[in-house]
This record gives C-alpha cells, structure tokens and sequence, in this order.
C-alpha cells in the first residue's frame, strides 16, 4: 500500500489554474503577445519566473526586458492574480477531494503539499485545509522546479518517506514529469490529449477517491 500522497494544488485542489491562466492572459495581451488554452498547458505547474520567460519566448521577447522590468511584470501578474483568489473559500475545494483528505488521514496515510506557487498556503488556508496536510514544500527552497523531480523527493522527504512510498496527483504535464521522475506514481486530473495516455487518469476529481487510489496502486505497483 502507499504510505503517503503528495498532492498539487492549483487545478487539482480547487479551480485556481483558471485564475493563473486569466491573470497570464491579461499580461500577455498587454505585451502583445497571444496565448490560448493549448499554449497554457505548458505554463501549468511551471513557476511564475518561468512562466513568464515562455511567455516573453513565445512572443519573441525573451530579450527585450531588463532583469527589473522582467521582475515587475511577474510581480503585475501575481497582484492580478492575488486579487482574483482573495474571494476563494472551503465551497471553492474541487468535488471528492474534502473526502479523500478526510479516508487518508483516518487510515494514517500522509498528505503533502507539492505546489510551486507561492500562494499555496494562503489557498490551502482559505479553504480551510492546511490541517490536513502534515508538509507543505516551500517551492522557494526547491534547487529546480518541475518538470525536476526536486519537489515531488521533497514532499515525500518531508513526511518521513520514500518517493517510490507514494501517489503524485497533478493536473499539469510538468507535474507528471516531476512525479514520474521522483519515482512517485502519478495519477493524471485531466484529458488524455493533453497528459497523455501511459499513466491513470481521472476526468474529475470526483473519480479520485481512496478506493481509486488503492485500485492504481495494486493495477500499477
Ligand atoms: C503552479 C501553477 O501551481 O504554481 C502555475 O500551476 C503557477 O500556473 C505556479 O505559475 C507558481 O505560482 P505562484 O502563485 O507562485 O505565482
Ligand atoms: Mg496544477
């Protein structure tokens, strides 16, 4: 059985990967630089620097800012974005995963934070959840972020196990690399087109509950 599991937070806890896109958008049109849903799929789960560097790549301006310029306009976005997350509450957390928390802590199974936002905790306390999370990884204190393995092997560290000891669930394509190479097993939220086809997926978080997560383990472990 698994020991521990090691959640993402935007797109998989609640419907913030919404926001982060709309917030991006905003920035990149007033740049002059057009993003769509598709191109978004590679921004997901990707730190806000590097965000914005795929972004300014995308438009080819990847040069055209000084290192103060680049930092404001992170920093525009994220005021943006922090604006757009302050009315979030515990009828904002996404179907099933109140439940999920509730069966893995009753059966002693560790929960993780493995977010590379920033704005994680403040979200996990807006919903009322952080008390059922025994670590949430501080993405700052990462070398690199995902797709590298760093927070996935730091989450699972914190909570006293081994990577291979736990279940990785993400909604973003840099996520599920990071957890495949921290040797985590990862369960997909999303579609097939755009996580792929070699790792279980659910469409809705509905689908993940704890007898879910026991079947992947058995049928993939
Ligand atoms: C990830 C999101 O969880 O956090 C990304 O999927 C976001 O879209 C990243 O860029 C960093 O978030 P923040 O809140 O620190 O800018
Ligand atoms: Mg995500």
């Amino acid at each position: 059985m698994f020991q521990g599991v090691l959640f993402d937070l935007d797109g998989v806890i609640t419907d913030t990967a919404e926001y982060h896109y709309r917030a991006w958008k905003k920035l990149a049109d007033q740049l002059g630089i057009t993003i769509d849903r598709k191109f978004n799929e590679k921004l997901k789960g990707v730190s806000r620097e590097d965000s914005l560097a795929l972004i300014l790549a995308h438009g080819d301006q990847s040069d055209r800012y000084t290192a103060e310029e680049f930092a404001s306009l992170a920093k525009e976005k994220n005021d943006n974005y922090v604006t757009m997350i302050q009315q979030v509450s515990p009828a904002d957390v996404y179907p099933g995963i109140l439940d999920l928390l509730k069966e893995l802590k009753k059966a002693g199974i560790k929960i993780a934070l493995a977010s590379a936002s920033k704005n994680g905790p403040t979200l996990l306390d807006k919903m009322k959840l952080s008390d059922y999370f025994d670590a949430i990884v501080d993405p700052a204190s990462v070398a690199a972020g995902k797709p590298a393995p760093d927070i996935y092997l730091a989450a699972a560290q914190q909570l006293g196990l081994e990577a291979k000891d736990c279940i990785g669930i993400e909604d973003a394509q840099a996520g599920i690399a990071s957890i495949k190479t921290s040797g985590a097993l990862p369960v997909g939220v999303g579609k097939t087109e755009d996580l792929g086809t070699d790792i279980p997926l659910v469409a809705t978080t509905k689908e993940l509950t704890f007898d879910y997560l026991k079947q992947v383990w058995i049928e993939n472990r």
